[in-house]
Formats: structure tokens, C-alpha cells, sequence
């Protein structure tokens, strides 16, 4: 146990500082595949997050080694390892966010869609036992290709009866993330005063930076709008090439998802004003899911926020993006459905 502070912080201090740890709830952080390349780290900075009280690291192999070495860290969270489905439900049990980095990543010459046959498999078995173990989790999903596992994971909450759409997210923050530092090297901004929204899905041409909306403004030329709008949507190869044949990206997905489960975690909190892009269930276009801007509140999704005024450029993206991403929804939908 915690030792108890003999002060009681300021409401400045704790306005300031979101949540200390002495006066935020007890919350539990699952993370489903914690022993692979994004789960460690992953682990690592959730363990390094003081609104988590609980960390639950499961896996199908090598979680009691990450769990006790990450346990040894002095920091609030209580850590245990889970391996193997029989242990699953311990895993989970008492989640309030379950984030699920768990299967296989691309090579070399592969895309995204290209993983559907093995991680459509391991998302639906994981959701099958998220609605059996803590369906009112926040599910944070990072496994690929999103823009199919996130309407396999809605279809299987579904056929449980848990189904909450305010409850569901496909991970989109590496794309935001990618875009503010590629914007900032092009624009010459200081990045950490950096904002990009990212919209649309998680895979090529689906994913559409909206640089029109990039703050500071910054006077771009339409090639240069381009080259970053291109180099957004290939960043996930970019790491896939660069890294040869053993992976794709890992230390800054990890970053990614941790920056996105403590938006999560503030917004059950109840700290307002929390707004992160995430692909989640919309009526923002006519596609049952898509990437904006959400408003992250006490029971996940408070607001899906439209998408502004675009520029003709991305008002083209847009267009383009939709085929593509329909059939990635619809190929899940119909996964979850006939298996
Ligand atoms: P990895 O192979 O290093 O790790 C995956 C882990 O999942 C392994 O430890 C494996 O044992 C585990 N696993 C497999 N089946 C499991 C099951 N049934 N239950 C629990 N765990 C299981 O892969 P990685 O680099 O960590 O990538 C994981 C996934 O994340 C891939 O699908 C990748 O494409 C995706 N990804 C998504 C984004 C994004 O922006 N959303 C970014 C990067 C990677
Ligand atoms: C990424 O964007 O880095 C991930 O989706 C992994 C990949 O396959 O590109």
C-alpha cells in the first residue's frame, strides 16, 4: 500500500496536473500480448502512468519474465502476468481498459490486409472472452489490420449482448503522431506545440492527415502538403522496410498507445476536454466506422467530433479513401459473422 500524503493538494494543483495519484480511482490496464514488440514497452510506460493501479500483462507465452521485471519498477501500479487462455480470464477480470497489441506484424512487401487470416482469428477469440470477463472495458484496439479488427471486435460484442459502441477504439494516435513530427520538421514549429488531426482508417490511402487544420498554420506549398500527406500514409512501411524482414513498428506504437489509454484513462476520470483522433463507430460520413476526433468522457466516446472544413486536396482523400475502407469494414463484419 501506498503511504497516505499528509497534504491536501490544491484544486490548482490538481487542475495542473490532471490527476495526481493520491486522488485518482483505482484503475485496472490490461494489456493482451504484453510479452511482443509493442507490449513490452507498452507495458513499461503504462506501468510509468500513475493512473493505473493495476496492471495485467497477458500473453500466450514469456509474461511472467516482462511481468517481473516490470514489476520492480516503484511506481503506483500493481503488476501481474497472465499466460496462456486458461489464465485469461483472470487477466482481464476487473478491467477498465483493455488494450490489445496481440498478433502478427507485417514484412516487407506486405500490407495490412495481408495479416487479416491469422490476427481475425486472435482478435475474435480475445473479444469472445472480453465480453465474458469485463464487457464494460474501454477495448483500445492496436492489433492490425484495424480497420477490419475493430468491426470484428463490435461484431462479437454483439452476438454476446455487450456491445457499446461508445466503448470500442481502433488505435489511430501513431498516425497523429507520425503526422506532427513530419509536419513540424517541414513547417520548422517547435513539435511539441504541434497539432494534426488524422482522419479516415488505418491503412494507406485510408489514412488522411488533415494538414489544412494543422496548428501553428504554417505556409505550405501544395507539393510539400502532399509529400506529407504521402509520407503520413507510408510511415507504418516506412518502419516495416527500415526494420527488414523483423517487424514493423514498435517503440513508437507503444508511445502511441500509451498516450492513447491515458486519454482514456483521464476521460473516465472525468477530466474534461479530452480529445484524441480514434477509429470508432460514426456517422461522421456514411461508412458504420471511421477516424475524427472524439471526445473521451466517463463512459468512453462522450462526442464523435466532425471532420471541418476541408481543403480540396482532402476533400479528394476523402472520396478516395472510402471504397477501401468499406470493404476492410465489410471483410470484418462478414469474418465475424461466418466463423
Ligand atoms: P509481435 O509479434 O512482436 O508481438 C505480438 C504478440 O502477440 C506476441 O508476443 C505474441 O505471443 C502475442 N500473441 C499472439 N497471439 C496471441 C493471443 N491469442 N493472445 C495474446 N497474445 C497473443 O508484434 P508487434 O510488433 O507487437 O505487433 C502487434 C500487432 O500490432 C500487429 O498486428 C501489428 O500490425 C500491429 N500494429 C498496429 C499499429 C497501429 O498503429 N494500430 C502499429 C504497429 C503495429
Ligand atoms: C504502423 O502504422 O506502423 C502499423 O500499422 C504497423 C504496420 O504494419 O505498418
Amino acid at each position: 500500500k501506498r503511504s497516505c500524503s499528509t497534504t491536501v493538494p490544491s484544486a490548482s494543483h490538481v487542475m495542473r496536473r490532471g490527476f495526481s495519484s493520491e486522488s485518482s480511482p483505482e484503475r485496472k490496464v490490461a494489456v493482451l500480448g504484453a510479452a511482443g514488440g509493442i507490449g513490452q514497452p507498452l507495458a513499461l510506460l503504462m506501468k510509468l502512468n500513475p493512473l493505473v493501479s493495476k496492471l495485467s500483462l497477458y500473453d500466450i507465452a514469456g509474461t511472467p519474465g516482462v511481468a517481473a521485471d516490470i514489476s520492480h519498477i516503484n511506481t503506483r501500479s500493481e503488476v501481474a502476468g497472465f499466460m496462456g487462455e486458461d489464465q485469461l480470464g483472470q487477466a482481464l477480470e476487473g478491467s477498465d481498459i483493455v488494450i490489445i497489441p496481440a498478433g502478427v506484424p507485417r514484412k516487407p512487401g506486405m500490407t495490412r490486409d495481408d495479416l487479416f487470416n491469422i490476427n481475425a482469428g486472435i482478435v475474435k477469440s480475445l473479444c469472445t472472452a472480453i465480453s465474458k470477463y469485463c464487457p464494460n472495458a474501454l477495448v483500445n484496439m492496436i492489433s492490425n489490420p484495424v480497420n477490419s479488427t475493430v468491426p470484428i471486435a463490435a461484431e462479437i460484442f454483439k452476438k454476446a449482448g455487450t456491445y457499446d459502441e461508445k466503448k470500442l477504439f481502433g488505435v489511430t494516435t501513431l498516425d497523429v503522431v507520425r503526422a506532427k513530427t513530419f509536419y513540424a520538421g517541414k513547417a520548422k514549429v517547435n513539435v511539441a506545440g504541434v497539432n494534426v488531426p488524422v482522419v479516415g482508417g488505418h491503412a494507406g490511402i485510408t489514412i488522411l492527415p488533415l494538414f489544412s487544420q494543422a496548428t501553428p498554420r504554417a505556409n505550405l506549398a501544395d507539393e510539400e502538403i502532399k509529400a506529407l500527406t504521402k509520407r503520413t500514409q507510408d510511415g507504418g512501411t516506412e518502419v516495416v522496410e527500415a526494420k527488414a524482414g523483423k517487424g514493423s513498428a514498435t517503440l513508437s506504437m507503444a508511445y502511441a498507445g500509451a498516450i492513447f489509454a491515458d486519454a482514456c484513462l483521464k476521460g473516465l476520470n472525468g477530466v474534461p476536454d479530452v480529445v484524441e483522433c480514434s477509429f470508432v463507430q460514426s456517422t461522421v460520413t456514411e461508412l458504420p466506422f471511421f477516424a475524427s476526433k472524439v471526445r473521451l468522457g466517463k463512459n468512453g466516446v462522450e462526442e464523435v467530433l466532425g471532420l471541418g472544413p476541408l481543403s480540396d486536396y482532402e476533400q479528394q482523400g476523402l472520396e478516395a479513401l472510402k471504397p477501401e475502407l468499406k470493404s476492410s469494414i465489410e471483410k470484418g463484419i462478414k469474418f465475424a459473422n461466418q466463423s
